[in-house]
């Protein structure tokens, strides 16, 4: 796992978004797996910009949703298919069709669940998997006890996931939907790269946790210890409680030396 830890958010957007630009300008029907949340929002806007400003073309890419709400219309202001096109889809040049988000409106769930799985073998294996991380450890809504191997499927939620996730439905807890549709843990490490972003004092354990330590499905993050790329970007105060901070910067500080060497 390569850990860059970055002074600020602001710091994090900018070097997340380097590294899917510059694997969009190799491959431009790059598969991308998408997160919602309040992390990855800066990543969006930063892509927005560089659409608007210097041409980044997202007319062939494809991506996937991790996860949807159960029980909430798409055009629902809280749904995931709403925050996409508010946050993203409605500012770069992506197709539609090339959208993909778990529908948690249809009826036959597992039917739903093994297409979308179908779907991303299809695009060819989602080549950047975008992360959050909830402080219970989750990534998607694989919540604690997830079968690491696990694929798409119907999650119910945390009492942790419900109140993180209540200041979007006007602070009331009651009001988050209890269930999701989410790629399974097993989906998400068949990306062929996964990039997490955690900012905030809130995530430093369950950072600490996934990347020093025990793999296990209590803290489905761990998981990430055995993908052979991941990168996790965090900010300072996410990282607080890592043991080996300093050692994570000097191996970021020696990659930079080199490839400024040109190698
Ligand atoms: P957040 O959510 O970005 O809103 O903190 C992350 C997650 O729950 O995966």
């Amino acid at each position: 796992m390569e850990i860059i830890v970055q002074p600020t958010y602001a710091q994090l957007v900018a070097v997340s978004a380097e590294i899917i630009r510059d694997a969009l300008l190799k491959k431009p029907n790059l598969v991308l797996g998408l997160a919602t949340g309040s992390t990855p929002i800066g990543l969006y806007e930063a892509l927005a910009r560089m659409h608007k400003t210097d041409g980044l073309d997202f007319s062939e890419v494809i991506t996937f949703n991790l996860d949807e709400y159960v029980g909430i219309p798409p055009n629902h202001p809280c749904s995931y298919h709403t925050f996409m096109e508010m946050h993203f889809f409605n500012a770069v040049n992506i197709r539609p069709e090339n959208c993909h988000i778990p529908q948690s409106t249809a009826v036959a769930h597992e039917e739903f669940c093994e297409r979308y799985e179908a779907a991303i073998v299809d695009a060819g294996g989602i080549d950047i998997q975008v992360l959050g991380i909830g402080k219970d450890g989750h990534i998607g809504f694989n919540e604690p006890s997830s079968s690491l191997g696990s694929r798409t499927r119907i999650k119910t939620l945390t009492q942790s996931t419900l109140e993180a996730n209540a200041p979007h439905f006007g602070g009331v807890v009651d009001a988050v939907p209890k269930m999701a549709i989410t790629m399974g843990v097993g989906t998400i490490m068949e990306a062929k790269q996964c990039l997490l972003l955690a900012s905030g004092e809130s995530k430093a354990e369950a950072i600490s946790h996934a990347v020093e330590g025990p793999i296990t499905a209590e803290v489905p993050a761990s998981v990430l210890q055995m993908h052979p790329r991941t990168i996790m970007i965090i900010d300072e105060a996410a990282a607080w409680q890592l043991k080996r901070v300093d050692y994570y910067k000097q191996v970021y500080a020696n990659k930079q030396k080199l490839l400024s060497q040109g190698h």
